[in-house]
């Protein structure tokens, strides 16, 4: 009965060793430690053996026992191990493979630049104050100081809507005048963003829409000198602490005295290059002091109150900044353009 035992022993090893899959070690088991499977049905048989050799058979057999067991365990976690290793090899399903990027997004380059231009302001105590793209004929023109023949409406043709006088502004003055009116009798200190629309010739169709950034402050004792204490601080901080400013006469009906501002060229620094035109200045934006007329509209006493006003546009900044060269490269939602920055 014990060299059964043994051949049995022995033969079940050797086939546990031949299993080549999970599958095959389990019909293994189940035929040699299972229930009904062939050690099982051995103890069974002590019943037969000569009673004085009973303990030791017993004793035999559950060392048999447990041995199988752990070798039947070692050669699971074996071949299970060959298993996953096979599935991955041919599975599409590479678990170890980097994950696919996201496509990331940005903001845009205008965006930047207006939301630097917020903070440059906001931190000499300017607040953003929004008013619509759509506006009457009142707000962007007739309140600001252009009289309905005035010449200086077709610097800014602009679009109509189908109802009488309803157009698209052309410059965010429009806004200086619902600024005010909103504020008074308070001092104002804003700047308004957003889009302005002109009806350019076919040519200049690129520049039919483009962004613009009102500035506005009206109060007591405000003069010349902080407007250009004011937009010489943003310029150093938009173009660099060394830049220098000028301001030339100009003409806007809105105010009185008008100017444009030029910063020396950051390019060549003032010596002169193809971007200054050999100048070393750049046009960055028009100002002036607010007309009394354009005061009154506000509904502020122009004998009491003065005030500044300045209008610059993103666009410009970011090509002078960035050298971009061609201005529809905005709109062309290239990204080989767009991710530069
Ligand atoms: N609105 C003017 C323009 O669009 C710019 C400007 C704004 C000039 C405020 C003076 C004061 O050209």
């Amino acid at each position: 009965m014990l060299e059964e035992l043994e051949t049995l022993y022995q033969k079940s090893l050797q086939s546990l060793q031949q299993a080549d899959s999970t599958a095959v070690l389990e019909t293994w088991y189940r035929e040699t430690l299972g229930r009904k499977g062939s050690v099982q049905l051995m103890t069974r048989q002590i019943g037969q053996i000569d009673p004085a050799d009973r303990p030791a058979f017993g004793k035999r057999i559950n060392q048999v026992k447990t041995e199988l067991q752990a070798a039947y365990d070692g050669r699971l976690a074996e071949l299970k191990m060959v298993e996953l290793e096979a599935s991955l090899a041919e599975s599409a399903l590479d678990v170890t493979l980097p994950g696919r990027p996201l496509p990331q997004g940005g903001l845009h380059i205008i965006t930047q630049t207006l939301r630097e231009t917020y903070r440059i302001f906001g931190d000499m105590g300017f607040q953003i104050y929004r008013s619509p793209d759509v506006e009457t004929d009142a707000y962007n023109f007739e309140l600001l100081n252009f009289p309905p023949h005035h010449p200086a409406r077709d610097m800014q043709d602009t679009f109509y809507t189908s109802k009488p006088d309803v157009i698209l502004r052309t410059h965010t003055s429009a806004g200086q005048i619902r600024a005010m009116r909103e504020y008074y009798p308070e001092p104002v200190r804003v700047i308004l963003p957003g889009m302005c629309y002109r009806n350019e010739q076919i040519t200049t169709r690129s520049s039919i829409q483009f962004t613009q950034v009102e500035g506005l402050a009206v109060g007591k004792h405000i003069s010349f000198a902080d407007l250009k204490g004011t937009l010489t601080e943003f310029a150093r901080r938009m173009f660099g602490a060394g830049r220098q400013t000028r301001f030339r006469a100009s003409y806007f009906p809105f105010t009185e005295p008008s100017a444009e501002m030029d910063v020396s060229c950051f390019l060549c620094d003032g010596a002169g290059c193809p971007v200054c035109k050999q100048t070393g200045w750049l046009e960055i934006l028009g100002c002036g002091m607010v007309h009394p007329t354009v005061l009154h509209n506000g509904g502020y006493d122009p004998e009491i109150y003065t005030g500044f006003a300045f209008g610059l546009g993103p666009e410009r900044i970011a090509m002078l900044k960035y050298g971009i060269d061609d201005i529809r490269q905005f709109w062309n939602n290239d990204l080989r353009f767009l991710q530069q920055f």
